[in-house]
């Protein structure tokens, strides 16, 4: 009798990849820039975003699938041609993002904040994650954080000014406006900016 052997993590990831590439790739049709919000939640920020900056292609991530749906939604709503959502985490998209594509802008905005100290590598501010992300980023280009998690910020804040690849921005204001739905539950929250540096 033969065995069927379970798929290795690396016959997944490269599943999961190539299924992800079916789905964006076509969407990205020949656009060289787009603007990404990662952990975009129910989509609020970024509809409204997309709205007010017809100009920029703008991509929501999230791996929950229900939350991207209800993105896609409001994105439908409101007959934006500029802005999509996709089911994918941060490390994936950027893995399958093509050469010639780069960031123009990134949201991070009130992300997962893993209080207990044995979960901090789940964070998504990481040496590691920011070092990737620069290597597709425009130099120059803005890196926006909030969190309402005030020691996240401070580590958060602490692992941007020690990296190479990332200059805070000194009183820098916010861009745009419009509240996502953990800011709206968060009495006080904290914003940070960072410039990708060549
Ligand atoms: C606390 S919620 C905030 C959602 C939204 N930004 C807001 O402010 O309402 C964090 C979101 O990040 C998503 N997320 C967590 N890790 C992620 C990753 N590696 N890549 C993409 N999304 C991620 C979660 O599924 C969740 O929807």
């Amino acid at each position: 009798m033969s065995e069927i052997s379970e798929p290795s993590f690396q016959e997944r990831l490269d599943q999961r990849r190539a299924e992800l590439k079916a789905v964006f790739l076509p969407q990205l049709k020949d656009r060289r820039t787009l603007t990404l919000e990662v952990g975009a939640g129910h989509g609020h920020f970024l509809t409204a975003y997309a709205t007010q900056h017809p100009e920029r292609f703008c991509v929501g991530i999230d791996i929950m699938s229900d939350r991207v749906n209800r993105g896609l939604r409001k994105r439908d709503r409101a007959r934006l041609e500029n802005l999509t959502f996709i089911h994918a985490s941060a490390e994936d998209l950027l893995a399958v993002l093509p050469e010639g594509v780069s960031l123009d802008g990134i949201f991070i905005l009130f992300p997962d904040p893993w209080p207990k100290r044995r979960h901090w590598k789940n964070r998504l501010m990481q040496t590691e994650f920011l070092r990737v992300l620069a290597t597709r980023t425009q130099p120059g280009a803005p890196l926006y954080f909030r969190t309402d998690y005030a020691p996240y910020f401070e580590y958060a804040r602490e692992v941007v000014a020690t990296h190479s690849n990332w200059k805070i921005g000194s009183n820098e204001l916010w861009p745009f406006e419009h509240q996502t739905v953990f800011q709206s539950r968060a009495p006080t929250y904290q914003s940070l900016v960072a410039h990708c540096v060549p």
